[in-house]
This record gives C-alpha cells, sequence and structure tokens, in this order.
C-alpha cells in the first residue's frame, strides 16, 4: 500500500440540508493526515427503484428525518471495517460497503450511510495524491466541461401552488465557455424574474431555486421561459434552448397523467402528442421523466417519436442503475440517463452506470437533488467522467451556485484544455 493512504480514522454526523432537514455528513482521515469530507443529499420526488434513503423515524427529533441511525452505521458499522484499508482502492471499498449492507437496495446501512462514506473515501485519495478530485477520479485526459442546465422555474413536488411540471430550465447551447454559460444562465433568470414582476407575480422559489409562479397553464411556463431568453437579449434554440423535466411519475394515476392544473388527464400518447407539440412551438431540446418509471410502453412510443431530435432523459426510469439503463437501451427507450449518486449508493456504481449509458451513445446529465447541501462532488464526476451536462439547479441559491462555482473554478484551473461540451443531440 502507497506509504499514508490508509484510513486512520471515519467521523459521521447530522448537517443540515438546503430544506432544512438533516443529512449525513462524513469525514475519512488517512494515516498521512489527508482527510476528505462528503455530504449526502436528497430528493423529494423520488424514483420508487432508487436506492434506499435511512432515517430514524422518531417522531420527537425533525420531525421523524433525524439520520442518528445512518451516523452510527458509518461510525459503528462501517468505520471499524474499513479502518487500515487503502482510500485509493475506490473499487474495492465500495465493493465491501455494497457486501457489508448486503440488500439490493441498500436498506440495511442505507444508501446515505453508504455514499457518505464511498464520496469521503475519494475526496481523502484525491487529498492524499494532492490532485483535485475531478483528475483523481478522470485522470490527465478529464477536460470536458458540462454544459449546465439552470432550473429557472420550478413546479410540482419543488413548489407548492406552482405549475404540475417539475422544471423548466435554460441551456445555454451557443456559449463559448462555462463562464459565459453561467452568465447567460444567470441573464435570463433575471429576465425570468423581470416579466414576472410585470405580471404581478412575487418573486418567491421553489426548493431548486427557480421561481415558482402559480401560473393557470404549464404552456404557459414553457412559453414565459421562451420569452425570459429573448429579453435577456438571446436568440432561443441558436444561443439559449429551454430543457425541462416533467416528473411524469409524480402526475401518474391509473394509467393517465393529470395535470391537475388544466384539470386534464391525459394517456402516454397524448401525453407525447403535447411533447411533439411543444417541441415544435418552442426551442425545446431535452425532456426528463417525459413519461412514468413504469410505463416502458409509452416510453418506447415517445423514443420512436421523438428520440431522434430531442434529448429524452431517464431519471426515476432508469434510477442510475445498471441493470435498467441496459434494459432502456434493449428496448430503445430514451437517449439519455440522469446520473444521480445516491438512488446507487457508491462511486463505483454511479460509474458503470455512466460508462454503460456512454458505451450505447446515451448522453449523461449529472445531476444534484431538490435537497442539497455544499458538497460539490458532482460537479467534480461530472467533469471525471466527461458526462458532458450537468444540472444543478437555477443560477442562485448557495447549494445551487456551489456546484457551478466549483465549475468555474476547474475551468479556470483546466485553462487551453477545458471545452463546453456540445448539446448531444440535434434540433
Ligand atoms: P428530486 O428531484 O431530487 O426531488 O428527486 C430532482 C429530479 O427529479 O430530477
Ligand atoms: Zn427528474
Amino acid at each position: 500500500m502507497e506509504k499514508g493512504t490508509s484510513i486512520a480514522w471515519v467521523r459521521a454526523r447530522e448537517i443540515l440540508d438546503s430544506r432544512g432537514n438533516p443529512t449525513l455528513e462524513v469525514e475519512i482521515g488517512l494515516a498521512g493526515g489527508a482527510v476528505g469530507r462528503a455530504a449526502v443529499p436528497a430528493g423529494a420526488s423520488k424514483g420508487i427503484y432508487e436506492a434506499l434513503e435511512l432515517r430514524d423515524g422518531d417522531p420527537s427529533r425533525y420531525g421523524g428525518k433525524g439520520v442518528l441511525k445512518v451516523v452510527a452505521n458509518v461510525q459503528q458499522v462501517i468505520g471499524p471495517k474499513i479502518i487500515g484499508l487503502s482510500a485509493l482502492d475506490q473499487e474495492g471499498l465500495d465493493h465491501l460497503l455494497i457486501e457489508l449492507d448486503g440488500t439490493p437496495n441498500k436498506g440495511r446501512l442505507g444508501a446515505n450511510a453508504v455514499l457518505g462514506v464511498s464520496m469521503a473515501v475519494a475526496h481523502a485519495a484525491a487529498a492524499s495524491q494532492g490532485l483535485p478530485l475531478y483528475a483523481y477520479l478522470g485522470g490527465p485526459e478529464a477536460s470536458l466541461m458540462p454544459l449546465p442546465l439552470f432550473n429557472i422555474l420550478n413546479g410540482g413536488r419543488h413548489a407548492q401552488g406552482g405549475v404540475d411540471l417539475q422544471e423548466f430550465m435554460v441551456v445555454p447551447v451557443g456559449a463559448a465557455n462555462f463562464a459565459q454559460a453561467c452568465q447567460w444562465g444567470a441573464e435570463v433568470y433575471h429576465a425570468l424574474g423581470r416579466l414576472l414582476e410585470e405580471r404581478g407575480f412575487s418573486l418567491s422559489v421553489g426548493d431548486e431555486g427557480g421561481f415558482a409562479p402559480p401560473l393557470a397553464h404549464n404552456e404557459e411556463a414553457i412559453a414565459l421561459v421562451t420569452a425570459s431568453i429573448e429579453a435577456a437579449g438571446f436568440r432561443p434554440g441558436e444561443e439559449v434552448a429551454v430543457a425541462i423535466d416533467a416528473a411524469a411519475s409524480e402526475l401518474y394515476r391509473e394509467g393517465r397523467y393529470v395535470l391537475s392544473k388544466e384539470s386534464k388527464a391525459l394517456d402516454a400518447e397524448q401525453l407525447v402528442e403535447m411533447w411533439e407539440e411543444w417541441c415544435s412551438k418552442y426551442p425545446l431540446v431535452s425532456i426528463e421523466d417525459g413519461l412514468a418509471q413504469d410505463d416502458w410502453e409509452g416510453w418506447a412510443f415517445l423514443t420512436s417519436r421523438l428520440g431522434r431530435k430531442v434529448q429524452l432523459v431517464g431519471d426515476d426510469l432508469f434510477v442510475t442503475q445498471v441493470d435498467r439503463i441496459r434494459r432502456g437501451i434493449d428496448q430503445r427507450v430514451a437517449n439519455a440517463v440522469l446520473i444521480k449518486p445516491n438512488q446507487v449508493g457508491t462511486i463505483t456504481e454511479t460509474v458503470e452506470a455512466v460508462r454503460v449509458a456512454q458505451k450505447a451513445g446515451y448522453a449523461c446529465v449529472a445531476s444534484h437533488r431538490s435537497g442539497e447541501t455544499e458538497d460539490v462532488t458532482i460537479a467534480d464526476l461530472a467533469v471525471a467522467l466527461s458526462m458532458g451536462q450537468i444540472k444543478a439547479g437555477a443560477p442562485a441559491r448557495g447549494e445551487r451556485t456551489a456546484k457551478y462555482n466549483r465549475l468555474l473554478r476547474i475551468e479556470e484551473e483546466l485553462g487551453a484544455k477545458a471545452r463546453l461540451a456540445p448539446l448531444p443531440f440535434s434540433v
């Protein structure tokens, strides 16, 4: 073992996330003095096939959301088994964590316990090598900056009283570099704020920092976002395009997709028709979870209709898990995968999911969760694995800008080597 890289101590604690809920933070120290720290995010519109996020369920603390059991699992169950092992063997450690848990959904120790340790090990190992995380995990070749998808209008589970659809994002497809993409995203965000103010809406925001106006129709949201691109002085589609996350699993009731704001219940075919119409009317280049997590038939239809020209991202559908991604590839379903490490639980499994997707020509989008912390691991992962895209919420609010700001620093560090990834599908 390389000198000083064995794990010397493991510490865990409960910290607060962006919604004021407790979450897990893990610190790992190596014999040579290097320390790694990581915090685990939490979803609100979770897929049913995600790895299990363990919570205490004790109503006397944090409304049952405490993570003291998870803290104990890290310190008392995982810690003693990994102390003395090499932090440089990420795969070996991750497989040990999977074995220690022993369940298919990491329900015994909690996927949050497992991911916290997996990420903290990676950070400690990178520090021991004197490398930034993206270079430690991605090697000297890692230099592709992800195209950012800024969520500027929130709805669904992330915005009480907002529209039914969860996320309306802007994508600076014409930007020359990541810094310019950030600038453009922020300018459009502020232009949307001005448009909403003019229309008499409050500027309250949803969980991911995007505005959350109580619009009467979902289509009004995409129309407003498109208008805000123009109002900020950009050419819609050419310079700044639009992406949505319908989070359709949340709309699904007994075979139909319920748009409660519009008192509509559409079948899969009708919803696909709506997406097609939106693609022809708006500069819409990416649709995430356009249908529900178990609607494979609907997804195949959606992909046959739009999959050649629009990015179709599976989030709840794939839950960052290789078996579901493989099924999608086999059945020609979707053409892109949302990558959320906490849906699967370890860095190694996240890397495998990305590799399987990329090998099949599927695009990858690194993703935060609606409940976030200052942790920026996903920003480094996006660069390390050349994912090509990232969504981390609005270009506002500290837990969101932490990821974008980390990428600004990485771009600066890479200097002339850095390239901003292009949009993977032509519109
Ligand atoms: P979540 O939503 O983090 O609340 O699950 C994010 C998403 O659906 O992409
Ligand atoms: Zn999603």
